[in-house]
Formats: structure tokens, sequence, C-alpha cells
């Protein structure tokens, strides 16, 4: 179960020796899916591991194991699907994920593009949304934050925020790339929201609801709409590649321009401890990450 972690190096063993980048001691993440990540200990080949700088630790301590699954679904969806420049405008909703955090700080810090984050109101109150809205455009660095409520069924509220998107942009465009969390009638707000031969990347079904996409959106707009699963990027690309991806993160957060969202560590043993304490922050405005201890 899991598959963001990371662990420390506690043997080397047969041909395994002869992989300089691994030694007892080595802080690393896992550069394979299906192992797992809610474990004390495992025995895993080398190149299944990918090694983080133990300056990363010294910095972030626990949060930092919140890197690598988070910002590298993020750093994917921003580099592989649509070559983005300065300037550019992109556009997500569920902007408080925690991949959302990741995406709208990567998103300026690797290329130069704004980020417009699309969240739900919710049960939140008035109070706790200010708060939130403070806290993405601050440390999430979104250039632009709407209340989903607020567009949904209001057609001159969406022309409204369109124009606002158009005006975040130096050539007045659309965004050309959105990334969905939410599925339902909130990704059908993305992809109004998307210029012409733009593209929806999905990564998450949260509202469990199916996407709808119009006829004149495919034929006349010319909409792409694609999914990501960072499981399967991990499985169709070799160590280098990984590691390139993982050391990016890491320089990244050495540099603030990844600032890790707050977390809150219990011990696998007080597994209901933490279940709980996870239950009861469901109406925070600025939610912890649950990280376990697997130490023994
Ligand atoms: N494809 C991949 O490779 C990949 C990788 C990582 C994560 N994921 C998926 O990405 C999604 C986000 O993960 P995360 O860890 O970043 O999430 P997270 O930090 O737990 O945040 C969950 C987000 O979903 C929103 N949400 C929850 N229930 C919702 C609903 N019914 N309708 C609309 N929004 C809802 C929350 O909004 P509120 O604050 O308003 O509740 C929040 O923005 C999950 O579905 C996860 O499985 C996919």
């Amino acid at each position: 179960m899991g598959s963001e972690g990371w662990g420390r190096v506690t043997r080397v063993l047969g041909n395994d020796e002869n992989d300089n980048r691994i030694s007892e001691g080595s802080l690393v993440t896992l550069g394979a899916s299906g192992y797992g990540t809610m474990r004390s200990s495992l025995w895993i080949p080398s190149h299944d591991l990918l090694t983080v700088p133990e300056a990363v630790w010294e910095k972030a301590g626990p949060a930092g194991c919140t890197l690598f699954q988070l910002g590298g679904t993020a750093m994917r969806m921003l580099t592989d699907f649509v070559p983005l420049q300065p300037g550019d405008v992109v556009i997500q909703n569920a902007g408080n994920s925690g991949v959302g955090i990741m995406a709208s700080q990567l998103s300026q810090a690797m290329f130069g593009a704004s980020l417009v984050s699309v969240i739900r109101r919710g049960s939140k109150s008035a109070g706790e949304l200010d708060q939130l809205m403070d806290y993405l455009k601050s440390t999430g660095k979104c250039s632009l934050v709407a209340i989903e409520e607020d567009l949904a069924n209001d057609q001159q509220a969406v022309r409204q925020f369109q124009q606002q998107l158009r005006d975040l942009s130096p050539s007045q465009q659309l965004p050309k790339l959105a990334f969905n969390a939410v599925g339902g009638p909130s990704a059908q707000l993305l992809l109004k929201c998307l210029d012409a031969a733009g593209t929806m990347v999905t990564y998450g079904g949260m509202s469990g609801q199916g996407i709808q996409v119009g006829t004149p959106q495919l034929i006349f707009k010319d909409l792409r709409v694609l999914g990501y699963w960072h499981s399967r990027w991990m499985i169709q690309h070799l160590t280098p590649e990984k590691q390139e991806m993982v050391d990016a993160l890491c320089q990244a957060m050495m540099k603030d321009e990844v600032i890790l969202s707050p977390v809150k560590v219990f011990s696998l043993r007080d597994v209901q401890q933490g279940l709980q304490w996870q239950a009861g922050q469901s109406n925070q405005a600025i939610r912890s990450k649950l990280v376990w201890d697997c130490q023994e």
C-alpha cells in the first residue's frame, strides 16, 4: 500500500554493490510502482531506487517525503503534454490539492507560466476561504484563484472569468493546458476555459463523476482530452530519466521554488489515531498531509 515515501538503505548485497549511486545510509525514494511505501523494510533491486540528497531531509524533515509523487505528477503534466512558454496560462481544478499546489509552484518556476486554480467553496466558511485563497496565491504562486460554485450555471460569470484568463496572457489567449482532478461539471468548466486545440489532462476523479465533452468542443475547437497516471510513467521510463526528475524536484525545493505543504507525522502503529486526525481536518482551510512513520 502507498506509493509516496522515502527511506534509508541499510544493506547492499550482490550485484547491487556495483551501483555506485547507492550505499548504506543513502536516502532513497522508490523509482518503481507496486512495492508499497507503508512498510518498515523491503529488499529491492538498486535500479528501482532513486537517490535523494541528504540536504532535502535536513531542510524539509518528514515533509520531504511528499515531494516525489505529488511533485512528479505535477512536473510530468507540465512537461509532457504541451510545450509551455513564459506567459502561457494553465488552469486546474482542485487547486488546493497536494498535486495542485505543486503544479502552481512548478509552472512558475519551470516555465514562467501563470497558473489559475479553481477551488470549491464546499462547507468552508468565508474566513477559511479567504485564508485558503491567500495561501494559494502566496505560497502556491497561483496567479488567480476562482471559486467553482460562483461559476456554476452562470454563463455571464464564466465569460467574465474567461476574460480574466485572457488578461493574464500577453497574447490575450485562453489557457492551452488544463489539469483535472475532479470530473463532472468541474471538468466541463475547464474545457470551456481552454483555447482552441487546448489539452485537458485528467489525473484524478475526486467527484466520482464522468467527463462530458461537447461535440463542438471536439469538432470545432479540436480540444484534446487525455489522462496521466504517474505509475505508468514510472514503468515506462528508465532510471536515469526518473532520477533526473527527482533531482529537479529536490533542486526546486532547495531553492524554495517549491514550498511543501505542512505534514503531521503518525507512527504506523497509531494508525487509528492517524486516521481520526485525518478525518477531523477535512474542513480545515489549509490541510496537512498525513505522513506515516513506518519504522519498527
Ligand atoms: N494520476 C496520478 O498519477 C495521480 C497522482 C497523484 C494523485 N492523483 C489523484 O489526484 C487527486 C488529488 O490527489 P492529492 O493527493 O493531490 O489530493 P488532496 O491533497 O487530498 O486534495 C484533494 C482535493 O480534491 C478535492 N475534492 C475532494 N472531494 C471532492 C469532490 N467530491 N468534488 C470536488 N473536489 C473534491 C479537495 O477539495 P476540498 O478542499 O474542497 O475538499 C482537494 O482539492 C486524487 O484523486 C488522487 O488519487 C493521481
